[in-house]
């Protein structure tokens, strides 16, 4: 940080205060409104996301109200989805996502409300509604219907169904929600805070979430889930997996799924996620990406130092569940919408416009000479 308190990125600058969730360094530990994360994977993602949008585990009452209140949410407006047919083809899906959700603003009936209530139907109705963005946009742009949700499963079982068309293995639909629970939150991530800025120029719910997709879909963010699939297929396997990284190294390439701006020490939840990716290739008895993932990782630590964050492990734990790569960042999206919305919340609770400085870096004294003359 300079004299006058510019870091580039931001980093180590203390930009808000919330009470959503904490990095825990010393502990390596993500703590959820005083909850530890691995703590929170033995619960559905239903409670986790009741716990980020108000604050409370859920008692059994509330959580089936809670449930009641998503499943009845499971539909999108016809001009939501007629919009997204007309999408071309090619569009990736994070793309159509942020399109869609900007749509869903535009019928919800509460948009321009920002009231503490108001914003808490909303988020519910994200929160239910993102799924199916997520897996009728796959479907409409492979020229096939939609797969209709089905109301007697959870969120993550039903994610899975939607996209896949058959109802997920109790192991999947398990490793699917574990997922979504590790992703749901992650305090004053990028693209956390895009939302937070958003919101606290008093612009609505859909807007803050809009802006959040975009931010999370490049991959330095988000997008790294899809990137580090894309770079363990091109490595093949195990064998030539630490050459591989040798040379990419060696041509100063980034290597997608590791590093992270917090954790230098690798990041809390992959852990929980490589258990996840682990008992997938003992159920399928397919070993090439968790063992290919497990070079990767060894040589990025021993060259490097850096370690896997926890879209590595996502990567190759969705795709041993057979779901197409490019789905993967909106996967993130229809979980990590809860820990949007409850910051958008806290961001409108004694809001302050996000107005920073910069430093001027540009010419000084020009004169502007008429058109004519340049
Ligand atoms: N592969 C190779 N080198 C990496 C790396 C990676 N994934 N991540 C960081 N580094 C190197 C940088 O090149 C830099 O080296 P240098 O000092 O020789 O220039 C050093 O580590 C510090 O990296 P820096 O980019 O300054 O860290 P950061 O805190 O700004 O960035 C990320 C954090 C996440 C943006 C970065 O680690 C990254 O780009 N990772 C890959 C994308 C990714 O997985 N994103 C998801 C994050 S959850």
């Amino acid at each position: 940080m300079s004299d006058l308190g510019y870091s580039p990125g931001l980093e180590g600058v203390v930009a808000g205060t919330s009470a959503v969730s904490r990095i825990d360094l010393d502990r390596n530990r993500l703590i959820i409104r005083g909850y530890d994360l691995v703590d929170l994977t033995h619960c559905s993602f239903e409670e986790v996301a009741h716990l980020l949008l108000c604050g409370v585990l859920p008692d059994s009452i509330q959580l089936d109200a809670f449930n009641s209140q998503l499943r009845a949410e499971r539909s999108l407006p016809t001009e939501v989805i007629a919009l997204m047919r007309r999408a071309p083809g090619q569009a990736h899906p994070m793309a159509l996502l942020r399109t869609a959700v900007s749509a869903l603003g535009l019928h919800d009936p509460e948009a321009g409300d920002n009231t503490p209530e108001a914003n808490l139907r909303k988020s519910i109705r994200l929160l239910a509604k993102i799924p199916l963005v997520v897996a009728y946009g796959h479907h409409l742009a492979a020229g096939q219907d939609p797969v209709q949700a089905r109301a007697e499963l959870d969120h993550a079982a039903n994610l899975l169904y939607m996209i896949s068309g058959t109802e997920p293995a109790p192991e999947e639909a398990e490793a699917m929600k574990v997922s979504q629970i590790l992703y749901a939150e992650h305090g004053y991530n990028a693209s956390a805070f895009a939302a937070r800025v958003t919101a606290s120029t008093l612009s609505d719910m859909h807007a803050a979430v809009t802006t959040a997709i975009g931010t999370l879909a490049g991959p330095l963010h988000g997008g790294a889930n899809e990137q580090a699939m894309a770079m363990l297929l091109e490595i093949g396997g195990p064998e030539g997996a630490e050459r591989w990284v040798l040379e990419a190294l060696a041509a100063k390439k980034k290597i997608m799924g590791f590093g992270h701006r917090e954790y230098k020490d690798g990041d809390s939840r992959v852990p929980s996620m490589v258990a996840v990716a682990d008992r997938l290739a003992a159920r399928t008895g397919e070993a090439t990406w968790v063992e290919t993932a497990g070079v990767v990782a060894a040589v990025m630590i021993r060259e490097k130092g850096i370690f896997p964050n926890v879209d590595f492990p996502s990567a190759y734990a969705y795709y041993m569940m057979g779901i197409p790569i490019p789905l993967y960042t909106p996967i993130f999206v229809a979980s990590r919408v809860a820990g949007w919305a409850a910051h958008v919340m806290e961001q409108g609770e004694g809001n302050r416009l996000i107005r920073p400085e910069h430093l001027y870096t540009g010419p000084e004294g020009r004169k502007v000479v008429p058109l004519a003359e340049r």
